[in-house]
């Protein structure tokens, strides 16, 4: 399972998880496969080191990402969501404080661009001459733009009984742009662009892999600091206190993760 797989110095799923983290999000419903699922519980269990409740469920088949607000229905219980690709990597220093606003948002959906070289790869937004949307295609052979869509998504209350309704494209699949594709309907979809001092790196080819593990290890190196460390965010976020950090550093196998934590734990 691709998402278990490190990059560079930690597991992939530790980038969305702590994006979700930086959005003061942390009833977290992981959606695997049936053999995966085991996996991910062994690495994460219920959260309660990191101030999280996590949760599972198996997604039987690869019916599209959608389908994810139909197993998840219980879980959100009506309330308002977000959902995060587990190969998506999001770094940039004013990133919280979008998330928070997109957090804050109770009515309609807020997605995210992001500028790409080969946009054929992704979903993709057309904009119209006035810059709004005009157009969301998956994998397009004709790039209306080269705006990916990222996937990282903010959904009201209502994602669950849309989702429902949706059919499935000529791939046998339900598609996240048709899910958009009803918000923007309805005037209610916010595509913000996510410009200058952003990186979104996706996972899915080995060079893109690659390209993520060398893009995280500079960032550390030159900065003296770990991107997606989800203790130290917990800490930061309030979810865990001092002690219960100390708990969690001391319980790592020795690795060089590990003793970053140790380091903030003498620091602080
Ligand atoms: C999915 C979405 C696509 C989005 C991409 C971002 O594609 O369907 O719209 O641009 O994630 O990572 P996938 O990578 O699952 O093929």
């Amino acid at each position: 399972n691709k998402q278990l797989l490190p990059v560079y110095d930690k597991p992939m799923v530790y980038y969305p998880l702590s994006t979700l983290m930086l959005a003061g999000i942390r009833d977290i419903l992981i959606i695997t496969t049936a053999e995966a699922r085991p996996l991910f519980e062994r690495l994460l269990g219920d959260g309660g080191p990191l101030g999280l409740n996590l949760a599972y469920a198996v997604q039987e088949r690869p019916n599209g990402l959608p389908e994810a607000f139909i197993v998840g229905r219980g879980f959100l219980d009506g309330g308002s969501c977000a959902m995060i690709l587990g190969d998506n990597i999001f770094h940039g220093q004013a990133f919280a404080e979008r998330l928070r606003q997109a957090v804050g948002r109770h009515r309609g959906a807020t997605v995210f661009a992001y500028p790409v070289s080969d946009p054929r790869r992704f979903g993709v937004v057309g904009w119209d001459e006035d810059g709004r949307v005009a157009s969301l295609v998956e994998k397009p052979a004709a790039p209306p733009s080269n705006w990916a869509l990222t996937g990282l998504y903010f959904f009201d209350h209502r994602v669950s009984a849309i989702a429902a309704g949706l059919k499935p494209s000529a791939r046998g699949e339900l598609e996240i742009v048709d899910l958009m594709g009803d918000y923007l309907e309805r005037g209610e979809l916010a595509v913000e662009k996510l410009e200058g001092d952003y990186t979104w790196l996706d996972t899915g080819t080995q060079e893109s892999l690659l390209q993520a593990a060398v893009y995280v290890e500079n960032i550390e190196r030159s900065q003296g600091l770990k991107i997606a460390c989800v203790e130290e965010i917990a800490l930061n976020q309030g979810f865990i206190d001092m002690d219960a950090f100390k708990r969690r550093a001391e319980a790592l196998p020795p690795s060089a993760y590990g003793s970053y934590l140790c380091g903030l734990a003498k620091e602080r």
